[in-house]
């Protein structure tokens, strides 16, 4: 007969948290005490094979009549006295409230809270950005730790693998164009074998069955640090711009691209892009559209990492008003109906109503784009032990699931991924 320990508060909580099968979301459950004996009348997870055989019993060899009977018979030992956990002293005597409808209990332990999660994340779910340059070595990025313009030839090869290893394979690329490659109108854009093409056929040849994304913008290849060509009186040029564009998008949808993402926000240049592709015979290349991209300071270090801040001025002519909401359903129905695939918004986290926003009024997938100043807060917080890096790392791109991203461009991706891996933090 079990005898009926009276637990301390801490012993019962201890139990009640080893008594699951189930995993918690992101974690292991905890251990089971191996220290004293174990209270027979509880339940407790075994943790090791040698504690599972000791807990079953070898069969006796009787029947199942038998067996019957004893339980007919009631030849069973009387189940323990049942014992309520006490509260500390000092806790109010009170009538529990008359409350039909408790939430918690649907809380109350690892496997009802796995069991009823209503939004799972998975490595395949991630986009990793990745930053090239024309150099061996790969150059660290000061204001994105843990983020490197990596060599195409080298570097690069190492984190694609890495990121396959915990089930990454989708990828952005975005290149550190030499300045002396930089024009006003971004010819380099669509230079065939310019260090993006070159990029893609290497990656393709390596790892054909990868997802590479490219990022269609001006930007990087612009003396003006712009999206688009710039007039002489500041105007950027759209139709003149989406022209090039188209050009960039084919360029790299020849050297073997699978999805174009235009992230300029020029009117017009969806439609365009589909067209000149499909002209061509990219019917297959994919086009995910930047749909609501915010003029936001929140892309400061990828700029620095490119080198492509705007020499002057600003993008709000271009990119949208972060005061704006329904403008977004404006875009939404300009790029579906100019036939994309995908749509994105970005910033992430401070843009989770936009992303919803896109997720109601489409049936189209949607991505969001954790940038590089969410990336960088979340990094700082964590080397300055203000909050757990990790654990705000996967809140935060639940979050956005939540919200309503079936992908997110994330460059967590690596480290989110080994994460769901159970491979912990080996990827930081
Ligand atoms: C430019 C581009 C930007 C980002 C992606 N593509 C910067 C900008 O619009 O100035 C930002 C990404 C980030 O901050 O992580 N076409």
């Amino acid at each position: 007969m079990a005898s009926t320990v009276p637990f301390s508060p801490a012993k019962v909580q201890m139990l009640q948290a080893t008594n699951c099968h189930g995993h918690a979301p992101f974690g292991s459950c905890f251990a089971v005490p191996r220290t004293g004996p174990r209270p027979r009348s509880v339940a407790v997870r075994v943790s090791s094979e040698q504690e599972a055989a000791a807990a079953v019993r070898a069969p006796s060899g009787r029947s199942i009549e038998e067996c019957e009977a004893d339980a007919v018979a009631g030849r069973f030992p009387a189940p323990a006295a049942f014992v309520r956990p006490k509260a500390p002293d000092g806790t109010p005597e009170i009538r529990p409230l008359d409350m039909p409808k408790r939430p918690r209990r649907n809380r109350r332990s690892p496997a009802l809270r796995a069991a009823f999660q209503e939004t799972t994340i998975s490595p395949a779910n991630l986009v990793l950005p990745l930053f090239i340059h024309e150099g061996e070595e790969d150059a660290p990025i000061g204001a994105m730790p843990g983020c490197f313009r990596l060599g195409w030839q080298h570097g690069l090869l190492d984190e694609v693998y890495k990121a396959r290893d915990v089930g990454v394979n989708s990828f952005v690329l975005f290149p550190k164009v030499p300045d002396a490659l930089k024009s006003p109108t971004g010819v380099e854009a669509y230079n065939d074998n310019g260090l993006v093409p070159r990029t893609i056929r290497l990656l393709k040849d390596k790892f054909p069955d990868i997802i590479v994304y490219t990022d269609v913008a001006l930007d990087p290849y612009s003396s003006d640090g712009h999206d688009g060509i710039v007039r002489e009186d500041g105007v950027i040029l759209n139709d003149e711009t989406v022209y090039q564009l188209c050009k960039q998008a084919v360029s790299q949808a020849r050297a073997g691209a699978d999805v174009v993402s235009p992230s300029d926000m020029m009117d017009g240049r969806v439609g365009a892009i589909r067209s000149a592709l499909d002209a061509e015979g990219f019917n297959d290349v994919s086009i995910m559209s930047y749909t609501a991209k915010y003029a936001s300071s929140f892309y400061g270090p990828f700029r620095e990492a490119l080198d492509s801040n705007p020499r002057f001025g600003d993008k709000k002519t271009y990119q949208m008003n972060p005061a704006n909401y329904r403008e977004a359903l404006l875009e939404t129905a300009a790029d579906e109906a100019e036939g994309a695939d995908i749509l994105l918004v970005k910033p992430g986290l401070p843009y989770l109503d936009i992303i919803r926003l896109l997720r109601d009024n489409s049936a189209l997938p949607i991505a969001a784009y954790q940038v590089s100043g969410e990336y960088s807060m979340i990094k700082a917080g964590g080397a300055l032990n203000m909050i757990d890096e990790e654990k705000v790392m996967m809140e935060s791109l639940m979050c956005l699931r939540r919200a309503g991203a079936d992908v997110i461009l994330t460059y967590f991706a690596r480290q989110a991924a080994a994460v769901l891996c159970g491979m912990g933090s080996a990827a930081k």
